[in-house]
């Protein structure tokens, strides 16, 4: 009489199931889209490495006990004046003790123009390094922060945005145009992905 094999059965099935893909969520604050885009970037390529994404916008981020769902972070947002957005901090901070748990990536989007070092000749990405990523540094230990270069529209700006370009020396400092490094994103989210794929 023909037995199955329960063996062989065991290990099939073994071979067929999938393995659940690292869930990563990649939350940014972006004023006029620039971050966003940075972040939706930064989503894709994790993709394309087969992790689970989702990408939020600050001002709607997944809820509380979804957060929880998550293995990694990416947080970033644009800068204003020195500091992050609000929405961008408010995330970090509420959600601190489980990203403390997790692996935490930050990244900002700041500097503009074509010029990589300041009037000082200091690395711009390092001079414009906002003001909470000391704060987020203890209070998450992330794997890393990036600043990129950013992108800005004079006619999308709010007036007190006009208002601000307009002081003597700004419109040098925020300069019109798109300068993010497309290549400089990708490679940095490929090393995220590396990163986690090899823990996971
Ligand atoms: C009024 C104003 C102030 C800014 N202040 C800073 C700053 O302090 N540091 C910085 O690196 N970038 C600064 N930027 C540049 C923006 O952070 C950058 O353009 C960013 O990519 C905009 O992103 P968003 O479209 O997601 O808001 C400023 C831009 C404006 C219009």
């Amino acid at each position: 009489m023909w037995t199955p094999n329960v063996w062989g059965v065991g290990i099939v099935v073994h071979r067929i199931r999938k393995v659940d893909p690292v869930r990563v969520a990649v939350v940014c604050a972006s004023q006029y889209g620039a971050t966003l885009g940075i972040a939706e970037r930064i989503g894709a390529e994790l993709r394309l490495a087969g992790l689970d994404v989702r990408v939020y916008d600050a001002a709607t981020p997944p809820h509380a006990e979804d957060v929880a769902g998550f293995d990694a972070f990416v947080v970033g947002s644009a800068v204003y004046m020195g500091h992050w957005l609000k929405n961008a901090s408010t995330f970090v901070r509420r959600h601190q003790p489980t990203l403390l748990e997790h692996q935490v990536w930050l990244f900002s989007s700041g500097p503009l123009g074509t010029e990589t070092t300041d009037a000082d000749g200091a690395d711009l990405r390092a001079s414009t390094v906002p003001a909470e990523i000391a704060e987020f540094s203890n209070t998450l230990r992330p794997v890393g922060h990036r600043v990129f270069f950013g992108a800005i529209d004079p006619g999308a700006l709010s007036l007190p945005h006009r208002v601000i370009r307009k002081f003597p020396g700004a419109t040098e400092k925020i300069p019109a145009g798109d300068f993010r490094d497309w290549a400089d994103i990708e490679a940095w989210a490929r090393e995220i992905a590396r990163s986690l794929v090899k823990a996971g």
